[in-house]
């Protein structure tokens, strides 16, 4: 009797055990490739975790995860897991626009179901992806009984390092809509900063840690948690934008958060290659996207901010019918798809504004029959000032009326320190707003170029008429930054860090290098890289910044950028360390050409281009275009070179590059 009640013990234990190990086996995950490896453990007390490896070796700690509510109990400890579920999934899209043709949609899922075990029986779910080039994870809030609508008052995901290691990253404080010098510091020294947060690990793998599928949640941003003892790990927890009220998040109908990514590369270069962010959005939800078209533009702007138009009407004004047709004519003449405008609506004066009364001086009707005629789109804008609410009550109106004008790209804008004089741009009050706006454009068959905007999340997946964002210190500081505009530095750091959220409305393309209304501030540049910009920051709607006249003055150069296509079939990075050099070569979706984009930072240096990307079996024609050997961004910007040489697949150009210089490159199939 005795013995039986023993054996009876001794394979409930071995049962136990047996469960532990296969459920520890469950909850495991390895990328297709099996390189990245998650592990998702509950610890004693009930608390959920998740550690990361490449190869083996940690790159994430186990990291705490979970919800601090309002007005109710925390979802953070006394879990047990209810059911753990593993998919996976492989597939190729197409996007309608974008930086490859085709994409690679490749990963393994884990799902685990927790449920409290006492109190209130809540349950949370957490769903991991691992793919080859990273990772995704995050909250999904089943309907149940006592858990409706709630408050998320902080979310405690943590991404634990093992130890400090550089980062580079913007504060969210005292920055306006992301526009910043990205600082390289240890993670430890960083402060409350927005995501990306790109990190170069001490194994020299480079990391960045975003959000994919911002929906109807705050905006994640990260800070450094105190450190304790002398362990050397470090650890970021999520700090989410508040409310003006305080509270984060407030949860109703949307059940999840949006994914918490990292992308985990070998090298820098392939940062640039991670298509993550797009495969952790949902697919494209509009039925015809035929009307949407990557396109280089010009706009009546720069003239703005050198102070030679207006926006208000008056004498100076730059949106008059006459002034628009003439840079319709060049665009027409230039092989440019776009003209936008701004300053075209009532009240520029008192920034009071109307989204359906042009200027008197402003004949729509006009200006996009003419357009018309000449193949040259209207680019429509809507300053907001931030004012969503005079926004809101317009914008079914504002878009028709664009609408029956034929016009399908409009560029918005927030200026303007809070929303409603009360909200952050990043709050969840932010992020629904922009999401109605991209909802109704679509409706109206509008493109959106948003300033101002929230950080971008790879949306333009599920809404590619979402086509380009500001949330960059774009090329405008050049024109008015009391500080001198942006240092040679900051576009080689760009492309790693907010280049990696979606495609950038940067602005390049600035041909003349003096500035008569702040003579201390300029583009920081060569000619040359302004022109390797067009191919190194992507944007499907391209402007080529700079007013007209500069561009009439330097027609070799500006064929480049009047070549240059928006839309890639392929991206290859042939070479790039952050904050230093980076070269990005693109190939054309038509023609068969590939156009590189090479530029420095601070220094000058020999750029070393492989042209192993090209088809093997042909020969191209390669127009380069060079500094000159005297070019110095700051005593000899305009000096550039243009030379032409046949090139096959097994070629390295090596170009000199001067201080903040570059190349551009287009490389054109020779008829044998
Ligand atoms: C700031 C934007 O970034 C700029 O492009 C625009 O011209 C002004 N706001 C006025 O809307």
């Amino acid at each position: 009797m005795k013995l039986k009640k023993m054996w009876r013990i001794m394979l409930s234990l071995c049962l136990g055990l047996w469960m532990i190990s296969c459920q520890q086996e469950q909850t495991k995950l390895t990328s297709p490739d099996g390189k990245l490896s998650l592990e998702f453990v509950l610890d004693e007390e009930g608390t959920p975790r998740y550690c990361l490896k490449h190869d083996g070796k940690d790159i994430l700690l186990p990291s705490r995860l979970g919800l601090v509510l309002k007005d109710a109990p925390n979802l953070l400890t006394g879990f047990t897991v209810k059911e753990i579920k593993h998919d996976s999934h492989n597939e190729v899209w197409q996007p309608v626009w974008g930086e490859e043709a085709e994409i690679v949609n490749h990963y393994n899922e884990l799902k685990v179901c927790l449920a409290e075990k006492e109190a209130l029986g809540r349950e949370l779910d957490i769903v991991f992806r691992l793919f080859d080039d990273g990772m995704g994870f995050r909250y999904e809030f089943p309907r149940q009984e006592h858990l409706q609508e709630f408050l998320i008052d902080d979310e405690v995901t943590e991404f634990v390092f093992p130890s400090d290691c550089d980062a580079w990253s913007i504060p969210v404080e005292g920055v306006r809509f992301y526009e910043a010098l990205f600082e390289k510091k240890p993670l430890s020294k960083m402060g409350w900063v927005s995501t990306p947060v790109t990190i170069e690990t001490a194994d020299s793998l480079y990391l960045a840690i975003h959000e994919a599928n911002l929906t109807d949640y705050a905006a994640m941003n990260l800070k450094p948690v105190e450190q304790s003892g002398d362990s050397e790990a470090v650890t970021l927890r999520a700090a989410l934008t508040p409310w003006s009220t305080g509270e984060k998040v407030r949860v109703a109908d949307t059940r999840v958060s949006p994914w918490r990514t990292m992308i985990v590369a070998e090298s820098a270069g392939d940062l640039l290659l991670s298509r993550l962010m797009l495969n952790l959005n949902e697919p494209c939800r509009m039925e015809d996207t035929s009307w949407i078209q990557p396109m280089r533009y010009i706009g009546i702007w720069w003239a703005y901010h050198m102070k030679h138009n207006t926006w208000h009407a008056g004498p100076e004004h730059g949106a008059t019918t006459e002034n628009t047709m003439r840079h319709i004519d060049f665009a027409a003449a230039n092989n440019i798809g776009g003209v936008l405008v701004e300053g075209w609506n009532e009240d520029w004066a008192t920034w009071k504004f109307s989204f359906t009364k042009p200027y008197a001086d402003f004949d729509i009707q006009r200006i996009t029959d003419y357009g018309h005629k000449k193949g040259v789109a209207l680019i429509g804008h809507h300053e907001t000032g931030g004012n969503v609410s005079n926004y809101e009550s317009q914008m079914e109106e504002g878009f028709s009326f664009y609408e029956r004008y034929g016009v399908h790209q409009v560029k918005t804008g927030y200026v303007g320190d809070l929303l409603d004089g009360k909200e952050r741009h990043s709050s969840q009050f932010g992020v629904l707003h922009y999401r109605k706006v991209i909802e109704a454009a679509a409706r109206h068959r509008i493109c959106i170029d948003n300033h101002e905007p929230v950080i971008p999340t790879g949306l333009q997946r599920t809404y590619p008429n979402l086509m380009t964002q500001e949330g960059v210190r774009g090329q405008e500081w050049d024109a008015w930054d009391a500080g001198g505009g942006n240092p040679p530095s900051h576009t080689v750091v760009l492309p790693f860090t907010r280049g990696l959220a979606g495609p950038m409305d940067f602005t390049p393309a600035t041909f003349r290098f003096v500035n008569d209304v702040m003579p201390k501030t300029r583009v920081h540049t060569t000619l040359a890289k302004q022109l390797a910009l067009f191919v190194v920051l992507y944007s499907p709607l391209q402007m080529a910044s700079d007013e007209i006249e500069n561009y009439e003055a330097n027609p070799e150069p500006f064929k480049f950028i009047t070549s240059c296509p928006t839309d890639w079939s392929r991206t290859m990075v042939p070479e790039a360390r952050i904050g230093s050099y980076v070269t990005v070569a693109r190939r054309d979706k038509g023609e068969g050409c590939w156009y590189v984009g090479s530029i420095t930072g601070d220094e000058g240096r020999t750029a070393v281009i492989n042209l192993s990307f090209l088809d093997t079996d042909k020969k191209y024609l390669a127009t380069i275009y060079r500094d000159a050997p005297e070019a110095d961004y700051e005593t000899c910007p305009a000096s550039i070179l243009m030379e032409e040489r046949e090139v096959s697949s097994g070629d390295t150009l090596t170009i000199w590059q001067a201080r903040s210089g570059g190349t551009a490159i287009r490389l054109c199939p020779l008829e044998e």
